[in-house]
């Protein structure tokens, strides 16, 4: 039996499924959920046995990020990415949703801009935007099958009023993985503009074969006394529920800034939260996380045949991510017509493209972190609800 089996969330509190009637519009009964980034297979053997184990012991009281926690951090970070991250460093945060908004109240003040670089992940815009805070949008460029950066028009996007970049990598929705010689690119336009570079690397262990992933650390060791780096086994271990993140902060000024926010907000550790990550960062846990990246590969190459077989429908090649993202401006549909057909006619609950800013006008993405037969349904029902394409 397969690890990725199908499981029915339906009814259990998922918000991917439960939710997806409200929020788009498809009813769980009949349609497919393949919007937010959680997965609907089982995670890691041993993360289940820690929950059990915890279960038996009864008692959920409270705990903390303790020692042998950031020990397992540093342990993960070194084995899976040859990243060298001092215990010390590591603070954790209720996710990185809210290491984000965290970040943007610690470093900017309201009415100050903050640089993202579009499309990307929409809930950096959300933040920026709910803390008072301005977006500045950079837009990536498209080159051949994938996204670049542009710096020099970067550049011409900046008011002057930054004070921070928001940076993705792996870049969700694209799957795009930088380059080392990218990141030291983006650490120095962040220093040139006085910007504390935030690099969000949550989808880092999701690595696709053929391709490698550099931390920005690793990359740019001298860019440290500006960056804080964002890393979570949330995304890995399906774990996002138990809302906890790892902000990685070698610099011992910005680290005080950050643990005095979470001293005003009386924040603290989820037990859980901890526990989890504690029993997914182990060889068992590695080696789980490795069988997972061939079933997604599968996921991945299934997918991009069948929906680049519609006529005017590009799935952007994956280097890493299980978030597919597509074209569909080749159709020659606007966007309402293309997303009613996902939404009525395939009964696909996906995430439109406009929401991740500019660039994502003709785009959907789509959650491929399933089991292989829903993967199959999905193609089969947009190949029919484009059927006329053919
Ligand atoms: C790039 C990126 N950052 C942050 C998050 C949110 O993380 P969390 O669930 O830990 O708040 C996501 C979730 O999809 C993401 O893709």
């Amino acid at each position: 039996m397969s690890l990725f089996e199908r499981i029915d969330r339906r009814g259990t509190q998922s918000a991917k499924w439960d939710k997806m009637q409200d929020l788009f519009g498809v009813s769980p009964q009949d349609g497919l959920a393949m919007w937010t980034a959680d997965s609907d297979y089982a995670t890691a053997p041993c993360v289940r046995a820690a929950v059990r184990a915890a279960a038996e012991h009864g008692v959920f009281g409270y705990s903390w990020d303790y020692p042998e926690y950031k020990d397992a951090v540093a342990w993960w970070m070194q084995t899976r990415h040859g990243w060298q991250v001092d215990p010390d460093w590591v603070l954790t945060s209720q996710g990185l949703g809210n290491a984000i908004a965290l970040s943007i109240g610690a470093w900017s003040e309201p009415g100050d801009a903050v640089a993202i670089f579009p499309p990307v992940y929409h809930e950096f815009a959300n933040k920026i935007k709910k803390t008072g805070r301005v977006v500045t949008e950079c837009p990536l460029v498209r080159d051949g099958e994938t996204y670049a950066l542009d710096l020099d028009e970067a550049q011409k996007c900046l008011t002057g009023r930054e004070k921070i970049l928001i940076w993705c990598s792996p870049q969700n929705p694209s799957g795009r993985i930088w380059t080392a010689q990218e990141l030291r690119e983006v650490s120095r336009f962040a220093e040139r503009n006085g910007l504390l570079l935030i690099s969000d690397e949550i989808h880092h262990d999701l690595i696709l074969p053929g391709n490698s992933f550099v931390p920005t650390d690793v990359a740019v060791p001298e860019g440290r006394a500006r960056t804080v780096y964002l890393t979570a086994a949330s995304k890995t271990f399906n774990i996002a529920g138990l809302r906890t993140g790892n902000m990685i902060i070698p610099d011992p000024d910005l680290r005080a800034t950050m643990q005095q926010c979470q001293r005003q907000i009386d924040y603290g550790a989820s037990s859980m939260g901890v526990t989890m990550i504690h029993a997914a960062y182990s060889p068992q846990g590695a080696a789980w996380a490795d069988e997972q990246i061939t079933h997604l590969d599968g996921n991945r190459q299934i997918f991009d045949s069948g929906v680049n077989a519609i006529p005017g429908v590009w799935s952007m090649p994956l280097q890493s991510t299980y978030l597919a993202w597509v074209d569909f401006s080749g159709t020659g549909m606007a966007p309402e017509e293309f997303q009613a057909r996902i939404r009525d006619t395939a009964k696909i609950a996906a995430s439109p493209g406009p929401s991740f800013g500019s660039g994502g006008e003709s785009f959907m993405r789509f959650n491929l972190a399933a089991s292989r037969s829903l993967v199959v349904e999905a193609v089969e029902r947009l190949q029919g609800a484009f059927a006329d394409l053919q």
